[in-house]
C-alpha cells in the first residue's frame, strides 16, 4: 500500500500560506464564515458569543450541516437504488456522535439508526426513534442488552458470534416473537483512508468468516424465533473511493446468492465508513459517486449471477456528523520551540486536548486549526496545537500555520471534529467533558450539558461516604 497523505508528516506536506485566516471550504461547515470584523460565525453565531455564553472548550455542532448531510446521503442512495429497481436504507451510525437531538435531526431527515450497545440503544429510544428503525450490532452484546433490544422491538439484531444465535433466539422465544436478524460477516476487505487491502483470512474480533455464512445461516433458519434478514458487513472507516466497497460487494453477493437457495434474503447491509476531509490534503469522494458506485457494484454482481437485487442498507456515521462539528478552545500559552536545527515551531497550548479529542493520540489523526476570534496580518508561523494534559502525546493539531502573533486569549477552532471526538471523550486528568452546543440560523443552544468538577467529584465514593456519615 502506498503512503496516504494521512501518513505523511504534516509539517512536510504543509506549504507556508500567505495568510492563515482562510477557512478551507471542504473542512469547515458550509455556514462557517469570517466576517469583516475578523470574527468567525458558525451557523450564524459569532464564536466570541459562543465563548461568552458557554465557555471553552466547546463542541459546536452545526444542525443545518448535519441535516443537509443526512438528507443528501439519503437522496443519493435513494436515487442510486431506484436506478437499479431497488431501495436503500441509510442508518446513522450513532457511535460517531449520539445525543437525542442529533437522533431527532437524522431521523427527521429519513435515516434509520444503528446502535452498538445498550447505552446507545437507550439514547435512540429516548429520542423517540421508532424501534423498527433501529439496528443493533456489536461483538459482545450482553444478554440484558439483547433482551432489551428484543423487548422494545428493534428492527434487526446483527448476530456476531455463534453464542449470540442462541442468546437472541431465546430472548425472542421468551417473548413469543420472531426477531429479524442479520449476520455480520467479514468480506476480507479492509479499507483504510485512500487504500484498501483484500485478504483471504481475518484476524479480528468482529463477525464470521464469509466461508461459514451458509452453515451459520442454515442454523439460524432452523430456529422458529429468528428470521434471517440478510448479511451485514463493514469494511472500515474513513474510506476514500469505491474500490474497497466494490471488492467487498463482489465477495458478499457471491455468498448472498448461495443463501438464496435456502430461503429469502431480503437485505444486504454494506456498512459505513465514508471518508471526510480533515485537512486540505483530503479529497473525499462525493456521496453521490459513492452511492452510484456501491449500488452499481452490487447490481452488477447480482446481474452476473442472475439473481434479484436485494434491498440495500448502509450505515455511515462520520460523513454525517464529522464535518458539522467544530471544537472551540482558548489559547493559554504560546511557546516558541527550536525543534531541530532547521525547525522552529510555536507550541500553542489550548484549554482542552486529548480528553475532548483522542483521535490524534489514538490514530495519529491530522486536523487543521484557525484563530477565529480575529483576523491577523501577521506572517503565518508553523505551530503545533497541544492540550493541557500531562502527556507529550497530547497533540490536537500536529502541524498548522497560524498567525505568528497568536496569543493567550485568542479563540482557536479545530474543524471536522463532529465525529468520534465527543463520543471518545474522557476525563483524563480530571478535566470535565465540554458541553455540546447546536448552532443554526443565528441561534445556539446546549444539546449536551458540560460537566463540572463537582460532577466528577460526585462519583468519588470516598467523598460521598464522608458526607453520608456526617
Ligand atoms: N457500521 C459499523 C458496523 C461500524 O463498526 C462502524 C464504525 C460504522 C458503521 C460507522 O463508520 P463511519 O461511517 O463512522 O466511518 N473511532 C474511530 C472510528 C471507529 C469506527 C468504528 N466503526 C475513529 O475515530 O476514526
Amino acid at each position: 500500500m502506498s503512503a496516504s497523505p494521512a501518513h505523511v508528516p504534516a509539517s512536510d506536506r504543509l506549504a507556508k500560506p500567505d495568510t492563515a485566516n482562510d477557512l478551507v471550504a471542504a473542512v469547515w461547515p458550509a455556514s462557517a464564515d469570517r466576517e469583516d470584523d475578523g470574527i468567525v460565525r458558525i451557523g450564524g453565531v459569532p464564536v466570541t458569543e459562543l465563548k461568552e455564553r458557554f465557555g471553552t472548550p466547546l463542541y459546536v455542532l452545526d444542525e443545518t450541516e448535519v441535516r443537509a448531510r443526512a438528507r443528501r446521503t439519503r437522496a443519493a442512495f435513494d436515487a442510486a437504488a431506484a436506478e437499479h429497481g431497488t431501495t436503500a436504507e441509510v442508518y446513522y451510525a450513532g457511535k460517531a456522535f449520539l445525543s437525542t437531538e442529533v437522533v431527532r435531526w437524522v431521523t427527521q431527515e429519513g435515516l434509520a439508526v444503528d446502535v452498538s450497545t445498550g447505552g446507545e440503544l437507550a439514547v435512540a429510544l429516548a429520542a423517540g426513534t421508532d424501534p423498527v428503525r433501529i439496528g443493533f450490532h456489536g461483538n459482545n452484546k450482553s444478554t440484558a442488552e439483547i433482551s432489551r433490544a428484543v423487548e422494545v422491538g428493534v428492527g434487526s439484531i446483527v448476530i456476531d458470534s455463534d453464542a449470540e444465535i442462541a442468546r437472541v433466539a431465546e430472548a425472542a422465544a421468551a417473548r413469543g416473537i420472531v426477531q429479524s436478524v442479520r449476520l455480520r460477516v467479514n468480506s476480507g476487505v479492509h479499507a483504510e483512508t485512500h487504500d484498501f487491502l483484500a485478504t483471504a483470512h481475518e484476524d479480528q474480533k468482529f463477525g464470521f468468516p464469509l466461508a461459514r455464512a451458509v452453515e451459520v445461516v442454515g442454523r439460524i433458519r432452523e430456529l422458529p424465533s429468528l428470521r434471517f434478514d440478510g448479511l451485514h458487513c463493514h469494511i472500515g472507516s474513513q474510506i476514500f473511493g469505491v474500490a474497497g466497497f466494490r471488492e467487498s460487494a463482489a465477495r458478499l453477493v457471491e455468498v448472498h446468492a448461495q443463501l438464496l437457495s435456502g430461503g429469502p434474503v431480503p437485505v444486504l447491509n454494506l456498512g459505513g465508513g465514508f471518508g471526510i476531509a480533515y485537512t486540505s490534503a483530503d479529497d473525499p469522494t462525493p456521496i453521490e459517486e459513492l452511492a452510484d458506485g456501491i449500488v452499481g457494484a452490487v447490481a452488477g454482481e447480482c446481474a452476473e449471477r442472475g439473481i434479484a437485487l436485494p434491498s440495500l442498507a448502509v450505515e455511515p456515521g462520520r460523513s454525517i456528523v464529522g464535518p458539522a462539528g467544530v471544537t472551540l478552545y482558548e489559547v493559554g500559552t504560546v511557546k516558541p520551540v527550536q525543534a531541530t536545527d532547521e525547525l522552529r515551531r510555536l507550541y500553542v497550548s489550548v484549554d482542552g486536548g486529548m480528553s475532548d479529542n483522542a483521535r490524534p493520540a489514538l490514530y495519529g489523526a491530522q486536523y487543521s486549526a484557525r484563530v477565529v476570534s480575529r483576523a491577523s496580518d501577521a506572517e503565518p508561523a508553523l505551530a503545533r496545537v497541544v492540550g493541557k494534559h500531562c502527556e507529550s502525546g497530547d497533540i490536537v493539531v500536529e502541524a498548522e500555520y497560524l498567525p505568528g502573533d497568536v496569543a493567550p486569549g485568542d479563540l482557536l477552532a479545530v474543524p471536522a471534529t463532529g465525529a468520534y471526538c465527543f463520543s471518545l471523550a474522557s476525563n483524563y486528568n480530571y478535566i470535565p467533558r465540554p458541553p455540546v452546543v447546536a448552532v443554526a440560523e443565528g441561534s445556539a443552544r446546549v444539546i449536551v450539558r458540560g460537566e463540572s468538577i463537582d460532577d466528577l467529584l460526585a462519583r468519588d465514593a470516598g467523598i460521598s461516604s464522608t458526607e453520608g456519615t456526617e
